[in-house]
């Protein structure tokens, strides 16, 4: 087949798998009966299990197995967070408007669509205009040229009022990331205040995108696992020993900038002793989320790691990679894995004023030299009146920065604008012998970010599979029995009601087992077992007159992706199919 019958191949895979989630109650626009709403999408319930599985299994994984902190905070932030973050500032997308049609797009989309352009949203604006212009770019809703449009810088953030009155502008929170942060002074103390340690969260985050696409890989409503992993910079280092053998695909920016740059197979160890990924802690999580990628469901085979080039990274981040996933021929990013240093701790201390650091205690009191003021309030008072006490500070932070600026006879303030003199005489500058048992350390932060959404929608995607059984086309979703939303359908062969009432029955011990069942007793069997199929349910229960009629007469046990059935005792089932879902025992395995 050749790229371009592949690519078209397997866009009408998503195609139908969208027409199959719906159909099956996996995901659907929401809103419908109002005509939808672009960029918002409701989780049938089919969907909304399988979601529920993935972030279970994202949560053991990434806070219970590794020791860290959960927590839940609100969607809803007050400006003064965001001001601090940088994302008030710099959160944004660039806009081009259609001159004819009125339609609004993301410029850099539409160049990377249409050029050899691969990453436009690194270009500064004025070079996207020039490519819009140079390339005659034209709408892609209504095909009007864009050429001598104006490109915006266009911000994310859903703005809201908090209370009534518009005096208290709140946003909702564009990154699951930002609740975390802000509530480090008290986390750090269930931490005990010692670094590393590491907090989580799962939650709604929010993006006005300009142009929503492709169903829930692009929406402006979605869900993100994250981990805040704070470190001290100086001390901490991950124990790789537990990932080094991991292999992964890996597509850093140095191949991508070279002109026969390709992806290569490796593994985490030599990738860190290679020099290829600099940063041990993002070694690590790499080689901690791989393995969990596969086990929800991920196809291997269509799953790289790509590290960002310099002008795509995030305003807080100094080295990424992207975790992505092959879908129609394209991949997708499904979470990113960062460093943050100490940006956002940085940033919310000298916003809000409170203590955004981890008291580290030496191993021995150490004697240190320390530059302190003792300003003669006297002389600053009728100096500056009510801005006295803001030149001590200044005069503090000075001392604590540049003793040398109070070498001569005065030392220079920069008050709102204005520079001041004041005699060194003053200022009581002293620098003396202090012992101290430690330092308060702000600490770094390394985040694997994770999209629940797009990591659902892969698994449906490489799960969606179609072939022939018994001359007859079927498309079954092949989902990992940890993930799949219903694990197991129980079926009465006819209409007869004491059919119905043995399976009821199964249906609750299975029930009681802990197993997401279903009971189906409509349409014919073959009809019920292709239904099944379709919403990746790994096994059916058929209960037949052999079931009722003969002692230990068992029943039909049909396992999804081979469609192989075998007979089983009924009283077995709970515990065998637990078994199975655990991952204890294999069906190929069972004895009739
Ligand atoms: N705290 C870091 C952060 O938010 P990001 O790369 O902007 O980083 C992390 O987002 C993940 O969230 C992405 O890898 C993606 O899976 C998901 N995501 C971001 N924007 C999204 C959108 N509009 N729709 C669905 N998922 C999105």
């Amino acid at each position: 087949m050749s790229e371009q019958e592949h690519a078209s191949a397997a866009e009408s895979t998503s195609e139908k798998l969208v027409e199959l989630a719906k159909r099956r109650g996996y995901f659907f626009q929401s809103s419908g009966a109002y005509g939808g709403v672009g960029g918002f999408y409701t989780f049938g319930p089919q969907g909304a299990a399988l979601k529920g599985n993935v972030e279970d299994a994202w949560r053991d994984r990434f806070a219970v197995a590794e020791g860290n902190m959960e927590i839940d905070a609100p969607t809803i932030m007050p400006e003064p967070v965001f001001e601090a973050s940088g994302h008030l500032d710099g959160f944004d997308d660039m806009l081009v408007e259609c001159p004819d049609c009125g339609e609004s797009h993301r410029a850099d989309h539409v160049v990377e669509d249409n050029t050899d352009y691969e990453d436009a949203e690194s270009l500064p604006i004025p070079e996207v205009e020039d490519v819009i212009a140079e390339y005659e770019l034209v709408c892609p809703s209504c095909g009007a040229g864009l050429a001598g449009q104006a490109v915006d810088a266009f911000n994310l953030m859903f703005a809201t009022n908090i209370g009534p009155g518009d005096s208290d502008p709140g946003y909702l929170r564009p990154e699951t990331a930002q609740g975390i942060f802000v509530e480090f002074p008290r986390l750090k103390e269930y931490a005990r205040n010692q670094l590393p340690f590491g907090v989580t969260q799962i939650g709604r985050a929010y993006r006005n995108e300009i142009s929503p696409r492709r169903s829930i890989i692009r929406t402006r409503e979605f869900t993100q696992a994250e981990l805040e992993y704070f470190i001290d910079p100086e001390a901490d280092e991950p124990d790789l020993s537990d990932v080094e053998d991991v292999e992964v695909t890996l597509y850093p920016a140095s191949e991508q900038n070279a002109e026969d740059g390709d992806e290569f197979r490796t593994t985490i160890g030599e990738a860190v002793a290679e020099g290829i990924i600099t940063d041990p802690w993002v070694a690590y999580f790499l080689g901690v989320a791989k393995p969990w990628y596969e086990a929800v469901g991920v196809d291997m085979d269509r799953f790289r790691y790509r590290q960002h080039l310099a002008g795509e990274r995030a305003h807080y981040a100094s080295d990424c990679w992207d975790a992505e996933s092959e879908i129609d021929g394209n991949w997708i990013e499904m979470a990113g894995f960062a460093h943050r240093g100490n940006y956002d701790l940085s940033k919310h201390a000298e916003h809000s004023g409170d203590r955004f650091t981890v008291f580290k205690q030496y191993d021995e009191p150490k004697t240190v030299e320390r530059a302190t003021v003792d300003p003669e309030m006297s002389y600053l008072g009728p100096e500056f009146g009510g801005d006295a006490q803001a030149v001590v500070e200044k005069l503090e932070a000075l001392a604590a920065r540049d003793r040398s600026a109070f070498d001569g006879d005065a030392v220079a303030i920069d008050l709102e604008g204005e520079s001041h003199e004041i005699p060194v005489e003053k200022t009581g500058f002293a620098v003396e012998e202090q012992t101290e048992a430690g330092e308060h350390v702000t600490p770094h932060v390394v985040e694997p970010s994770f999209g629940v959404d797009r990591t659902v929608y892969t698994v449906l995607h490489h799960a969606y599979h179609e072939d022939e059984v018994d001359g007859e086309e079927r498309t079954f979703l092949e989902l990992d029995p940890e993930v799949a939303p219903t694990f197991v359908g129980v079926f009465p062969l006819q209409n007869d009601d004491e059919l119905e009432s043995e399976a009821t029955a199964i249906a609750a011990a299975l029930r009681d087992a802990g197993l997401s069942v279903t009971y189906d007793e409509s349409g014919n069997i073959g009809r019920r077992y292709r239904r099944q199929d379709e919403v990746g349910t790994p096994f059916c229960v058929t209960v037949d007159y052999e079931s009722i009629e003969q002692d230990e007469g068992g029943v039909t046990v049909r396992e999804r992706d081979s469609t192989d059935q075998k007979r089983l005792a009924i009283d077995d089932l709970p515990e065998t199919l637990s078994a199975i879902r655990a991952g204890d025992l294999a069906f190929d395995d069972l004895e009739e």
